[in-house]
């Protein structure tokens, strides 16, 4: 009976990890990435990610324009990762660009960069 129970679970674990996990993951993911973008970076970077948010006017250099596609792209995610979990100075950039690393999970920092990469309409 033991064996029977071990081995059902085994092939429902089996199969239930492959299919469902990942697409799960995935749009919790997006989700998750697009809630931290509301609370810790839109009010610099703006709704559009153009960098026009409310805490930018006083800002000087402006926060980046993630709309902007020709900026983007010079931009491999490792720079990007920096940037957002090291802080701006770290690369060469304004320090009103803070750290997040301490505040925001390296997986969920990768899913920021996809969803920052997001407002580059064109791919
Ligand atoms: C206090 C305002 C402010 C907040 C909040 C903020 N940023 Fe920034 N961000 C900036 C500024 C200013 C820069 C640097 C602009 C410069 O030096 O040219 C910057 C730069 C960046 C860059 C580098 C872009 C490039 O071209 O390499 C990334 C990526 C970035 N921010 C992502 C984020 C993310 C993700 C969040 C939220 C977790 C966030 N920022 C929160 C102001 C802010």
């Amino acid at each position: 009976m033991r064996t029977i129970s071990t081995l059902v679970t085994a092939v429902a674990v089996a199969t239930w990890l492959p299919c469902v996990h990942p697409a799960v993951a995935q749009d919790a993911g997006a989700a998750k990435a697009k809630e931290n973008y509301q609370s810790y970076c839109r009010k610099c970077h703006g709704d559009e990610g153009k960098g026009d948010g409310a805490g930018a006017a006083m800002l000087n250099p402006k926060p980046r324009d993630f709309a902007d596609c020709a900026n983007m792209q010079k931009r491999s995610d490792a720079e990007l990762f920096k940037a957002i979990s090291e802080g701006g100075e770290a690369v060469g950039m304004s320090a009103d660009m803070q750290p997040w690393g301490g505040t925001i999970s390296e997986p969920e920092v990768r899913e920021l960069i996809k969803f920052v990469r997001s407002f580059c309409k064109k791919s």
